[in-house]
C-alpha cells in the first residue's frame, strides 16, 4: 500500500518515511523544503535501499492538493506531519501558523473524505495540556488554553479531526501527542537538522558540544523539581517513527475504537534538564559548558506521559534509553560536521 507522507523530509517524517518502508509500504512525500533539504531522501534511500517518490509541493495551495490526490489515487493513507513549529515564531507571525498548518490540515481531510475508506495519523503534541494538574499525563488530562499559537494550531487541528470523523466516518483517524522527540537514525544518515539557532535542547547541547555555540544556557534551576530543572520526556526518534507505523497499521486492519482516538507517546519517564546534560557527557565523553540563566517565559515544570494506552491497545512501547538518544544525536551532529548538508 502507497502512504502519504507530509514532511517527509522533515525531522520526525523522515524516521517515519524509514520505518515505513521497512515494513514494506510504499510512500510518497510531499515536503516544500521551505525547513528541510531535499538531501534527506538519500540519506533515507541509504538506510532503506529505497528511494521514496517526492513531490515538492505546498499544501497551502488547494489546487495543488486536488491535484496530487488526482495523480495519485493508489494513495490509502496520510501521516501528517507539515507544519511549522517554531513557537516563538507563531506568537511573531500568528496569521502564518494558522495558515500553514490549517489549511493544509482541511485540504487534505477534503481530498480524504471523497475517498471511501482512509487513514489518517496527526502530528500532535503534549503542548495541548499546558502544565498538567497530575503527572503521569494520561490522554484524559484537560486541554488547557495553548500558550502560543503553535501549541493552538494543534488543538484546533485536533478539533478539525474530531469534527470531520463525527460526520464522515470514512475518514479514520489517529492523533498521537509528542512528548519531546530527541536522537537520530542509528545509522547517522538521517537526524535533527534545525535551521540558524536551535531552540530546542538537543540539538543545543550536541552544537555546543561541536563548537558552534559558545555555552548552553539552562534555563531556570529554581523550578520545584529535585535539581530545580525543568523535566520532560525525551523520546528517541525512531522509537516515535515507530508508533506512526502501528498506529497506521491499527486503522488499515480495522481496530480502531470509532474513527478517531488519541495516544499519548512518550516514554513514561521524565528527565530534569540536568540529567540530559548528563546522559550527553556520559555518552559523549565531552564536558559541556552551561551555566544556570532565568526561566524561560511559557516553560512548563514537568510533563511526561502515561503511556499505558499506547502501550495495551496499540502494543507499542519506547525502548530506547535517554542514553540511546544522547548518543546517537551525538554522531548525527558530528557528521554532519565533517559532511554538511
Ligand atoms: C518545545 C515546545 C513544544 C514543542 C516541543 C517539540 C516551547 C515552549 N515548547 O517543548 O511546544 O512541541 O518543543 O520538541 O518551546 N532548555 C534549556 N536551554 C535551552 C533549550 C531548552 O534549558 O537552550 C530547557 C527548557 O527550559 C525545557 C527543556 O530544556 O525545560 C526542553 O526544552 P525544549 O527542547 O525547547 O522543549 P519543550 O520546551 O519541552
Amino acid at each position: 500500500m502507497k502512504i502519504l507522507v507530509t514532511g517527509g523530509l522533515g525531522f520526525i517524517g523522515s524516521h517515519t518515511v524509514v520505518e515505513l518502508q521497512q515494513e514494506g509500504f510504499e510512500v510518497v512525500i510531499i515536503d516544500d523544503c521551505s525547513n528541510a533539504s531535499e538531501n534527506v531522501l538519500d540519506g533515507i534511500t541509504a538506510i532503506t535501499g529505497k528511494r521514496p517518490q517526492f513531490e515538492k509541493l505546498n499544501l497551502r495551495v488547494k489546487e495543488d492538493v486536488l491535484d496530487f490526490f488526482k495523480r495519485y489515487p493508489e494513495v490509502g493513507g496520510v501521516i501528517h506531519f507539515a507544519a511549522s513549529k517554531a513557537v516563538g515564531e507563531s506568537v511573531e507571525k500568528p496569521l502564518l501558523y494558522y495558515e500553514n498548518n490549517l489549511n493544509s490540515l482541511i485540504y487534505l481531510l477534503q481530498c480524504l473524505s471523497k475517498k471511501d475508506n482512509s487513514a489518517f495519523i496527526f502530528s500532535s503534541s503534549c503542548t495541548v495540556y499546558g502544565q498538567a494538574d497530575e503527572m503521569p499525563i494520561t490522554e484524559d488530562a484537560p486541554v488547557k488554553p495553548a500558550e502560543s499559537p503553535y501549541g493552538n494550531t494543534k488543538q484546533i487541528g485536533e478539533e478539525i479531526i474530531v469534527d470531520t470523523c463525527k460526520v464522515m466516518p470514512q475518514v479514520k483517524a489517529i492523533a498521537l501527542r509528542y512528548f519531546n522527540p530527541i536522537g537520530a537514525h542509528p545509522s547517522a544518515e538521517i537526524g535533527e537538522l534545525p535551521i540558524g539557532v536551535p531552540q530546542n535542547l538537543v540539538p543545543f547541547i550536541t552544537q555546543t558540544a561541536a563548537g558552534l555555540r559558545d555555552q548552553l544556557a539552562v534555563f531556570g534551576d529554581d523550578y520545584p523539581t529535585p535539581d530545580g530543572t525543568c523535566i520532560r520526556d525525551y523520546i528517541h526518534v525512531v522509537d516515535l517513527a515507530k508508533a506512526h507505523v502501528v498506529a497506521l497499521q491499527r486503522i488499515l486492519q480495522e481496530e480502531s475504537e470509532g474513527n478517531y482516538e488519541v495516544f499519548n507517546i512518550g516514554t513514561g519517564k521524565g528527565s530534569s534538564v540536568l540529567e540530559v546534560i548528563e546522559s550527553f557527557e556520559r555518552v559523549s565523553g565531552n564536558s559541556l559548558n552551561y551555566k544556570i540563566t532565568g526561566r524561560r517565559p511559557g516553560d512548563v515544570i514537568q510533563a511526561y506521559a502515561d503511556t499505558s494506552k499506547a502501550n495495551s491497545v496499540l502494543g507499542w512501547k519506547a525502548k530506547s534509553t535517554l542514553d540511546d538518544a544522547m548518543k546517537s544525536a551525538w554522531q548525527w551532529e558530528r557528521k554532519i560536521r565533517k559532511q554538511p548538508y
